[in-house]
């Protein structure tokens, strides 16, 4: 069968081979057919050997972490056949630690986790795969054109429930949001704020084209420039740009007892002379909590699901900008910026 593998380590080792073994029943009972697989950043990170891992004894590691598919079989009767699902990513430490031993391997302790198409587990690129029943999140048959967003949405959606945790640590009624970044998180993100009524700004770096509108459809503000200029201290801010510039500026912004989650890596370059104690003043004497999010538990997945359940779906399916056959994977992968969401399909 075919998979989209790389061998970790090794730059641009990027390739689809035609004779990949089937897939194994060690790795679960469900067996299922791939539907498609979501791109992300982190793929692409693989792909210039800056990240990735391969399953022990195994020399490359098939991609794709973002996954939708179809049940084939399922000999425990969990799942049936031609229900549609996902598989969750990341896979609990063996020792435990004491957070995987409770399902909670999104806040893993020890770092031994595995992630399917990351690290040291194969990935869901490939056309069929599969799982232990309890490692897929089944999905409303309606979401088929869109449900390969469900791992995204699942890392948003866990981000909000911390956002919600830590806001209560005292009275909590926030009023205005803010997400910085465009891409699917960030877009995400803003899906979420505003499921949840919230007044939602949006700061992006692009000044026309389907990012703002998309935006504009969720009945949110969008800025341009600095942080530092907005007319409003948000309660709350998703940072999704990872870009240090935006991630210094929005600490520096929020409002008194505001809540500050960083969603993404990124890069920048070093600024020189930035005085951490301002910040720390700032963040200090506002009660201003910064946190760093990243990965989801079930409990997440199922929340995504959920959450992409009760969205507009035509303003879900303008997230996927591109959708790729397979057999164009080059492509697919070396998609330039300014897409949303690549998706590769099986
Ligand atoms: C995935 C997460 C994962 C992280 C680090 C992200 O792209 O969405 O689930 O934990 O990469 O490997």
């Amino acid at each position: 069968m075919r998979a989209v593998m790389v061998t970790p380590g090794v730059k641009d080792s990027l390739r689809l081979v035609d004779d990949a073994p089937e897939p194994s029943e060690s790795e679960g009972a469900v067996l299922v057919e791939a539907l498609a697989v979501g791109i992300c950043g982190t793929d692409r990170e693989i792909i210039s050997a800056e990240f990735g891992e391969s399953p022990p004894g195994s020399d490359h590691l098939v991609l794709g972490h973002e996954s939708l598919g179809r049940v084939l079989e399922d000999p425990t009767g969990t799942l049936r056949p031609g229900d549609l699902v996902a598989g969750i990513v990341r896979q609990p430490d063996p020792v435990p630690c004491p957070n995987c031993a409770v399902g909670e391997w999104d806040m893993c302790r020890n770092g031994k986790y595995t992630e399917h198409g990351i690290k040291a587990a194969h990935g869901f690129a490939r056309e069929r795969w599969r799982m232990p029943p309890d490692r897929l999140v089944r999905l409303d048959p309606a979401l088929r054109e869109v449900g390969v967003l469900l791992e995204p949405t699942s890392v948003v959606a866990k981000a909000w429930e911390h956002i919600e945790r830590i806001g209560r640590r005292a009275l909590w009624e926030p009023r205005t949001v803010l997400v910085t970044g465009t891409g699917p998180i960030g877009l995400l993100a803003a899906l979420f704020a505003k499921q949840r009524d919230l007044d939602l700004h949006v700061l992006a770096r692009g000044t026309s084209g389907l990012k703002p509108a998309l935006v504009a459809q969720l009945g949110a503000r969008y800025h341009t420039g600095s942080a530092m200029d907005l007319d409003f201290e948000p309660d709350v801010v998703v940072e999704c740009t990872g870009v240090d510039s935006v991630v210094l500026d929005v600490m520096r912004k929020a409002g008194p007892d505001g809540v500050v989650c960083l969603l993404g890596v990124g890069t920048g370059e070093p600024r020189d002379g930035v005085d951490t104690s301002v910040f720390a003043r700032d963040i200090v004497l506002r009660n201003n909590a910064v946190f760093g999010s990243v990965n989801a538990n079930r409990r997440h997945w199922t929340q995504g699901a959920e959450a992409l359940g009760r969205a507009d779906a035509g303003w879900l399916s303008s997230l996927i900008t591109s959708r790729f056959r397979a057999k164009d994977y080059a492509q697919a992968y070396g998609a330039p910026g300014g897409e949303i969401k690549v998706v590769l399909e099986f």
